[in-house]
């Protein structure tokens, strides 16, 4: 597997455990049980700022060079790139409800509940996509002088969750894990 792609699915493992820990605390919201909110806003805030400023971008450069490559990724190309914009908008609908039920502002629990379900459902159904799906293309039509020309530095940056050198806004999520 090439590197790019390697770290593209290792960034996936950490995100889909923040998906798991955000779903843990709803349940206990659900259930009335005392959930811890701000944990869920900081997984959230790692995964929209992580995945917007990092995650996505690289992903978006790798898809359009299979498009470049290999015409008939079009569709699924296309329908990535739908996906990331869908997911920024509804991962800031989720933060923004978090933070009302946060200060007590009148949104329902319900409403806050099925925002935050659809977030999670898209957010790993898009996952799932680029692993059966995405990835297995990539890797069958780019090839490895693609691979090497593609330089990746700038997004392939420290992750501020599980890199070595973590940011410490980050201490609790990483140590609730
Ligand atoms: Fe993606
Ligand atoms: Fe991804």
């Amino acid at each position: 597997m090439s590197q790019i792609l390697e770290h593209l699915h290792q960034d996936h493992i950490h995100m889909a455990r923040v998906l798991d820990l955000i779903e843990r605390e709803l349940k206990r919201f659900n259930g009335n049980l005392p959930a811890d909110l701000s944990l869920i806003y900081d997984g959230l805030h790692y995964l929209t700022q992580h995945g917007d400023r990092c995650h996505h971008p690289l992903e978006d450069r790798v898809f359009a060079r299979l498009e470049e490559v290999n015409p008939s990724t079009r569709e699924a190309v296309n329908r990535l790139r739908e996906e990331h914009e869908a997911l920024y908008a509804k991962g800031k609908a989720f933060r923004d409800a978090v933070r009302d039920v946060e200060s007590e502002a009148a949104m329902e629990r319900r409403s806050f509940l099925e925002v935050a379900q659809d977030y999670l459902q898209h957010q790993r159904r898009h996952l799932d996509f680029e692993e059966t799906t995405i990835f297995p293309m990539a890797r069958t039509h780019i090839s490895t002088k693609d691979w090497d020309d593609m330089d990746m530095a700038e997004e392939r940056a420290t992750d501020p969750l599980f890199g070595s050198n973590a940011d410490p806004e980050y201490q609790r999520l990483r140590s609730a894990l």
